[in-house]
């Protein structure tokens, strides 16, 4: 099944260079169940996995997983802290597959706020991760498209008062890579799991022209079938970017 899919890709045409995903719908996959909700944030990492996985097959560069946002800080602290462990179970768990895999591991966010043990775990994947060539995973992490944006300014005005970049300077390239994800292309597709037709906050300023895919299946449902059919679904878009033609 995922080997026709993936057949199908190869001759389908262009493949996105960048694939976003929000992953969405752990606690209602727990519900559904009678269970509490960490249990589906458990079975979410699995489904993590899997998206690794498939787009490592699909030969995808970049794949970005929204993993926690700026606004998850508000949920219960028995869930923040739950989230918090699974992340270090992540990091310790897979750190050595993804090496062997060829995933370069980032994590992007306001890191600052996140407790001493999680992000030590973090910097054990990032580091035991570098240099791997295979694929880009941006595990975003702490992480809102606003504060990103503001965090741009205020290192750009910083630039200015040092006397290193004029206003006039500033265009969108100097913007682009005063944000987390600098360097990076801009995500060609965007996936949204558990039916939620809005954007949470997730790349404001990246996704200007990202196509959307949103899918009714809850995230811990999400395989790599899910996402094989995500790929064709975009190869089948006529992308304009505000002119008459695609292209
Ligand atoms: C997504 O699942 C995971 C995070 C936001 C951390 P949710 O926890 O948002 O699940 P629902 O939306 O309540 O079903
Ligand atoms: C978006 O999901 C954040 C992540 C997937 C990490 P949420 O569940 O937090 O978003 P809303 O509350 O439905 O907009
Ligand atoms: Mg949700």
């Amino acid at each position: 099944m995922s080997e026709e899919l993936l057949r199908r890709i190869r001759l389908g045409g262009e493949r996105p260079k960048h694939v976003a995903v929000i992953m969405d719908g752990n606690g209602r996959w727990a519900a559904a169940r009678g269970l509490p909700r960490h249990l589906g944030h458990r079975e979410g990492m699995k489904a993590v996995r899997e998206a690794v996985e498939a787009a490592v097959e699909a030969e995808i560069e970049v794949l970005t997983l929204y993993a926690f946002s700026t606004e998850n800080w508000k949920r219960p602290v028995t869930e923040v802290t739950a989230l918090m462990g699974l992340l270090q179970l992540y990091a310790r768990k897979e750190r050595a597959e993804l090496r062997r895999k060829g995933v370069e591991v980032h994590v992007l966010g306001d890191l600052a706020r996140v407790d001493g043990v999680t992000r030590a775990a973090i910097d054990g994947i990032v580091e035991e991760t570098r240099g791997g060539t295979a694929l880009r995973l941006n595990l975003m992490i702490s992480y809102g498209g606003r504060e990103e944006l503001v965090r741009a300014a205020r290192l750009l005005a910083e630039r200015v008062r040092a006397g290193q970049l004029t206003p006039d300077a500033i265009d969108e390239s100097t913007l682009s890579g005063a944000l987390f994800t600098q360097g990076l292309p801009n995500p060609d597709l965007l996936i949204r799991t558990s039916g939620e037709y809005r954007i949470s906050n997730f790349m404001l300023w990246q996704l200007a022209y990202t196509e959307m895919h949103i899918t009714d299946v809850l995230w811990p449902d999400f395989g790599r079938e899910h996402f094989f059919e995500a790929l064709l679904d975009y190869q089948t878009r006529d992308r304009r970017f505000g002119r008459v033609t695609a292209g």
